[in-house]
């Protein structure tokens, strides 16, 4: 199955300019293994900056630049908003949409997620869309119900076809900064499903789409989670601010 792997740093609200500065100075002269992109989403102020710096070291080839978010609108009345059109201009790649943070501290629901995938794809940016269940959903096996929940608002609204263009990051909220990841055989299991939730759509996008795993992914657990048949990848949180720790997750990366 050709199908590349991605690995997306997820800064949350940390570093500063130092961070920009020493995470693109050690990533110059590293190659990613075959068919891996390399993503950075930083917080706003520091994409502008970042995108100069991979630009300075000649790295364009190699870390794409991500937003932690977008708006759904193209422009307004909309104060602390930041549009897709803005993030275009910062040479963005990547938007990571529906985390788990934003879905319950700031509401999200999964139709204003659907609504944010639409508008990220129509500007030609590629959506990292965050799916997962809570402790108490997968303790109540509801898992399946939750993430068919999440992703079929965004089904119905891009149609599945679309989903070529996406890239889907399986975050079980249990194990997001928490140290407590899922084990191999548990997320391998869920990204089964979700592959298999595409299958029935069309066989040929669950094919193509990555599906990520995150939550307390780390060096010491990458191996065996990307060595995963339907595991393409991560979206890292906390060490993902380790520069080094973060060069040895994205060698483990699998892509073919
Ligand atoms: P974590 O965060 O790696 O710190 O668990 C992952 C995420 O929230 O994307």
């Amino acid at each position: 199955m050709n199908r590349r792997a991605i690995v997306a740093a997820n800064w949350k609200m940390n570093g500063d300019t130092k961070l920009v500065s020493s995470m693109v100075e050690s990533l110059s002269g590293y190659v990613p293994p075959a068919h891996t992109s390399v993503v950075i989403c930083p917080s706003y102020p520091y994409l502008a900056l970042m995108s100069d710096k991979i630009s300075q070291q000649g790295l364009n080839e190699n870390i794409a630049l991500g937003a932690q978010n977008a708006n759904e609108h193209l422009s307004g009345a909309f104060t602390g908003e930041v549009s897709t059109n803005m993030l275009t201009e910062m040479s963005v790649k990547y938007v990571i949409v529906g985390h788990s943070e934003r879905r319950s501290i700031y509401q999200e629901s999964s139709e204003k997620v659907a609504e944010k995938v639409k508008v990220i794809l129509d500007a030609g940016l590629t959506p990292i869309l965050c799916i997962g269940e809570s402790e108490q959903e997968r303790i109540e096996e509801k898992t399946e119900v939750v993430l068919t929940q999440q992703l079929q608002p965004v089904v119905d609204a891009i149609g599945v076809e679309r989903f070529k263009d996406v890239v889907v990051a399986y975050e079980p909220v249990w194990a997001i900064g928490t140290g407590k990841t899922a084990s191999p055989e548990m997320a391998q299991a869920t990204h089964a499903f979700i592959r298999g939730y595409f299958a029935n759509l069309n066989e040929e996008v669950a094919n193509k789409v990555p599906l990520l795993y995150g939550g307390s992914v780390n060096a010491s657990n990458c191996d065996e989670l990307f060595a995963q048949a339907d595991i393409d990848g991560g979206l890292i949180g906390g060490a993902s601010l380790k520069v080094d720790e973060f060069k040895v997750i994205c060698s483990a990366a699998k892509g073919s």
